[in-house]
């Protein structure tokens, strides 16, 4: 898809290259106009660098290619992040002073806008109103969330994560194939403690997990995130339940598969915990030159809902394997399908280097027969719409 991003003189400017990223990232040819004061926030190289375009923002260069118009026309998307509330005052005006207020009047494009600014500003009646035309417009408002500002102060005006404006982008464009589906994704990785300050983890980062979470939404879905101990931020636009370890994540995850359509099972969860959790931190001295651990089983989340599935429940689980061989890995896949009893299994090769906390991923999906019926390889996102293809 082509996609415009504009970028507005706000600090939340450096944010926004984020945004032009998550969409090249996804595989979108993305041509950034930004205003003259965005550059002073956020430097050329750094948006031509990641959007692999050049960036626009003089209103009177490529005059001989009518460029003023032909941007606004090629778009088949434009998401302006941020969105000042001076931009916002000109959108809803219909100005077109300057290359972006041109791109956006000469488009039919949907236009998304995430807004920052100071919650004095957000709330003014001037903005608040400028809002309203713009919504009933048609034009998509993304946040603003509530947060910490550039200064002291904190309240609505932040901008939204660049991965909620880039889902609620999408999804303005995407297919909206889950309207009215509620799915569950569990997703990170689960930790055992062993004491107050010391535990049993695993590297899953929670990135595929939420990418599912969030592509999920943006296909209309309502879905329910169980976070794990993420390492990056979790999404605002999805619900979030929150836990540690594996009998909080069985707990949550069985209480709200009672009411889900489907379940993504995308956490990493520890088959063993400590038998004994210390009170107390352990101390070296107490336990000589060798230290044993005695671990007992945890319950199998996924076995157990597989087992008590609802008609027409759809329950997909991940496997982690560090298998280099095609083949092998493939029958890996099929003997724990076999053993799960879910409906579908996502396999993953995981290692030093493979599967955990990166952007990418590869994976084979099977069914309950052992039939691979997708095969993805590409960024979380992509990956995370093949999957869902199949729930469409
Ligand atoms: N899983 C689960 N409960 C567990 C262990 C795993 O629900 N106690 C889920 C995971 O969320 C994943 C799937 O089962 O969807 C497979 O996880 P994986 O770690 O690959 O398999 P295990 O069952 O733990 O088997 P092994 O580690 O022996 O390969």
């Amino acid at each position: 898809m082509n996609i415009v991003v504009g970028i507005t003189g706000g600090i939340a400017a450096y944010k926004a290259v984020n945004v032009v990223r998550a969409l090249v990232l996804a595989g979108h040819d993305v041509h950034v106009v930004a205003t003259e004061n965005a550059l002073r926030f956020v430097g050329r190289p750094t948006l031509e660098a990641l959007s692999r375009n050049l960036v626009h923002s003089d209103l009177y260069e490529g005059v001989a290619e009518v460029r003023h118009v032909a941007i606004g026309q090629a778009a088949d998307l434009i998401v302006v992040a941020p969105a000042t509330a001076n931009t916002i005052a000109k959108l809803a005006g219909g100005f077109a002073d300057d290359l972006l207020g041109n791109t956006i009047l000469a488009s039919t494009a949907p236009l998304v806008i995430a807004p920052a600014m100071h919650t004095e500003m957000w709330q003014n009646p001037a903005t608040a109103h400028n809002i309203e035309v713009l919504r009933s417009r048609g034009v998509t408002v993304v946040g603003p969330a509530v947060g910490q500002l550039t200064g002291k102060d904190a309240g609505p005006g932040r901008m939204s994560e660049p991965d909620d404006i880039v889902a609620a982008a999408l999804a303005v464009v995407g297919p909206r194939d889950l309207v009215g589906k509620r799915i569950l994704v569990t997703a990170g990785g689960t930790r055992e403690p062993l004491d107050p300050v010391r535990f049993i983890g695993n590297r899953s980062s929670g990135r595929q997990g939420i990418a599912l979470a969030l592509a999920a939404a943006a296909r209309g879905a309502d879905v329910t995130l169980i976070a794990a101990n993420l390492e990056v931020a979790a999404p605002a636009s999805v619900a979030v339940v929150r836990v540690g370890s594996t009998l909080e994540l069985a707990d949550a995850t069985t209480d709200a598969a009672a009411s889900a359509d489907v379940v993504i099972m995308a956490a990493a969860v520890a088959d063993y915990r400590p038998e004994v959790v210390a009170e107390r931190k352990i101390k070296k001295e107490q336990q000589g030159d060798v230290l044993d651990l005695r671990l007992v089983k945890n319950p199998d989340i996924l076995k157990g809902l597989s087992e008590i599935r609802r008609p027409g429940q759809v329950i997909i689980g991940f496997a982690a394997e560090t298998e280099p061989d095609a083949a092998a890995l493939l029958e890996l896949g099929r003997a724990k399908i076999a053993r799960k009893g879910c409906d579908y299994l996502v396999i993953n090769r995981v290692g030093w280097s493979e599967g955990f906390a990166t952007e990418s991923n590869t994976v084979t999906v099977i069914d309950r027969s052992g039939v691979t019926v997708v095969e993805a390889s590409g960024t979380k996102t992509s990956v995370s719409d093949s999957i869902l293809d199949l729930l469409a």
